[in-house]
Order: structure tokens, then sequence, then C-alpha cells
């Protein structure tokens, strides 16, 4: 069994030890420790992962370097702000211990690639949490791309029209931070440029507008951007924070020669759309593939740690490693960079 800790007990904390007490039960990883500067956070978050498994032996330390210090530690989930991930995953991998980051997986490119670097030297793994990847409606669109099923792809569009009131800016002093969130586009959307990079190419440049509409928050609440691939197609996000209505719409348009697709819904949950101009016996029951959810995370923190233990135990290729979860941090920077500066930005 892999021993496994967390750092940083918050919201998204949960979501991690639900998918490790899962496979908890197939004795694949054993949660032993639990960081948060807030002792009562991590506590809360102990108390919920015994009352799924009944395995009390889990410490809870305030401080990160104490706990590197005291335990045997094979892989750890940084669920820190987003700016703090570099440095809490480098602590990590000083130490010998394998990383898990969640998204993004900074707010500064040299200290992802310090990240990158510290693992590489350390001989750890890197695996960064992209979990819309492994929604059923995602992973087929990205199968069809694999399989070239597009054709060239001409046009790739994703908008993420949803609602966070200023309460939920003001509920931590982190968050709508340059330095250790960013905005819509950083937070938020970043699965949704994960995707649009993911399945339209390399980026060549980016034009974007930013601004904080509605919100006190020194970074965006929406945004827009226009995107050039290296393959010559033509991308769009639109991104806002700021509909009234509730979060309303996650979507992805795929426009190639030979295909034609569109995910929907909340958070690319729906088939709206699947046309082929070569038909496969996959496109007959497609939009089984839809799903309902009431949330915008999606279901695949399962299926992340499914592939860490995998990789760790058997050497299976990664989901998502440093490398490709570095490349939709680049684009969202392309994208700040190019509002700030009123300039077409091309990406190294
Ligand atoms: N994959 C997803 O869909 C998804 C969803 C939500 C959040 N996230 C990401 O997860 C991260 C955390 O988000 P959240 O909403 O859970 O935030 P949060 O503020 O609820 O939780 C962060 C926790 O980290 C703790 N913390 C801060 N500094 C620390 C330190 N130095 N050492 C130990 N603990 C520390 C805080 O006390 C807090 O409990 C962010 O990077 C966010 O982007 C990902």
């Amino acid at each position: 069994m892999l021993r496994y800790a967390l750092v940083g007990c918050g919201r998204i904390s949960g979501i991690h030890l639900d998918a490790v007490a899962r496979h908890y039960k197939e004795n694949k990883i054993k949660l032993v420790a639990l960081c948060d500067i807030m002792e009562e956070k991590a506590l809360l978050a102990k108390e919920s992962y015994i009352s799924k498994t009944n395995e009390t032996e889990v410490n809870c330390y305030t401080s990160m370097d104490e706990m590197l210090d005291k335990e045997e530690l094979d892989v750890i989930a940084v669920c820190t702000p987003s700016g703090m991930h570099p440095e809490h995953g480098i602590k990590a991998a000083k130490k010998g211990i394998h990383v898990l980051t969640e998204k993004p997986m900074g707010c500064d490119l040299e200290e992802v690639d310090n990240l990158i670097k510290a693992c590489e030297e350390n001989n750890v793994k890197l695996f960064v949490v992209k979990q819309n990847r492994l929604n059923p409606t995602c992973s087929a669109l990205i199968e069809a791309v694999d399989a070239n099923r597009f054709g060239n792809i001409y046009m790739v569009q994703s908008n993420v029209y949803w609602y966070r009131g200023q309460n939920y800016y003001n509920s931590d002093d982190w968050r709508g931070t340059w330095k250790l969130d960013g905005g819509a586009f950083m937070n938020q959307a970043v699965h949704y440029a994960d995707l649009v990079q993911r399945v339209g190419g390399n980026i060549k440049n980016v034009s974007a507008f930013i601004d904080h509409l509605g919100r006190k928050i020194e970074a965006e609440d929406t945004g827009s951007a226009i995107i050039r691939f290296e393959n010559g197609a033509i991308g769009n996000m639109n991104v806002t924070m700021l509909t009234s209505i509730g979060d309303y719409e996650g979507s992805l348009t795929v426009i190639g020669e030979k295909g034609f697709v569109k995910l929907g819904g909340l958070g690319l949950n729906k088939i709206l759309e699947w046309k082929f101009d070569e038909e496969m016996p996959i496109d007959k029951d497609i939009t089984n593939l839809s799903y309902h959810t009431t949330s915008v995370y999606g279901f695949g923190h399962v299926g992340v740690y499914a592939n860490l233990i995998d990789s760790i135990d058997n050497g299976a290729s990664f989901l998502v490693d440093g490398y490709e979860g570095r490349k939709s941090v680049e684009l969202v920077l392309a994208i700040y960079e190019s509002a700030k500066e009123n300039k077409v930005v091309t990406l190294s």
C-alpha cells in the first residue's frame, strides 16, 4: 500500500480523500498524514476520512516541514492555494516523495519549471490533476481527436459561464490575487484551457482582454481570448464568473474538416452534437455518455488516483505529467500578458 499524505485540507481535499478511501478499500493506498496551517481543518478532514474507512491511524500537522520530517511517505497530494503548489511540491520531491498537484500547477512559469526540475532531479513522479479529461464525454472527444476523425481542425471554442459572488472571493485571502490564484482563467477555466490545447494542439499565439467588471479582486472575473494554433486552427475562450443566473455553461466546440462536436452542460457533462462524415459504431449511442451533474468538479478524481497508483506501482503512463500540466499554465499566463500589455503574445 502506498503511504499517502495530503497538504491543504480545504474545499477540494474532501474529493481527494473520497477517492483515496475508494482505493484504500482495494488495499492500494493509505492515508497516513494530513497537514493544514489551520489545525481544525486537518482534524475535520481526518474525521471525515475515518467515517469512510474506519482507519484511525492518521496524524495531523500544522507544519509541512514537520510532517515531512516525521512521516515516511510515498506520495503526497498538494491542495494548498495555487501559487503555493510549486513550493510545496518541491519540498516533497526533495524528500523523495512522489507529487500529485492540484490544478493549476502554479501561477508562475519559472516556479512551475522548478517543480518539474525538482521532481526529475529527485527521481520522483509528478502528476497534475486534470480530472475533466476523464469525464466520459471528454475522453470520447480526446479519442476522436487522437484517431484523427476530425481531419484538419479549423476551430476550437470554449465558454465558461459560471457564477462566483463577492462572498466567494472574500472567503479566503488568496482568492483572486495574482500571486496565489489568478482569476477566472487561471482558477475556474484552467481545465478548459487544458482541453482547448489538448484537442487543438500546440498554441502559437494569443490575444486577449480581461477585466474585473463585477468583483473587487486583483485578477479578472471576465475575459475573452483569441487563439492561433500551430496547425493553423483558430480558437477562442470566453470566460466569466458573473453569470447572474448561476453556473450555466461549461462548453467546448470542435469544428473540423470531417467532424463537428459540441460538449456542453454545466461542465462538459453533455454531448450536444456529435457528427462525423465517417461513422463508427461508438457514434450510435454516444449521447448515452452524457450524465447529470450538480458539481462543476466532475467525478474524475477517482480515475486520477487510479492512474497515480498504477503509474507508481506498475509504471503505467501518466494521464497528465508536469510537462502536460504546464501547458495550460503557459496558455493562461500568455492570455494575461496579452491583456495587460495589449499585444499579441507568442508562446515559446
Ligand atoms: N480540480 C479541481 O476541479 C479543483 C477544484 C477546486 C479547487 N482546486 C484547486 O485546489 C487548490 C485549493 O483550493 P480550495 O478551494 O480547496 O482552497 P481552500 O482555501 O479551501 O483550501 C486550501 C487550504 O490550504 C491551507 N493552507 C494554506 N497555506 C498552507 C500551508 N502553507 N501549509 C498547509 N496548508 C496550507 C488553507 O488553510 C486551506 O485549508 C487550488 O489550487 C484550487 O485551484 C481544484
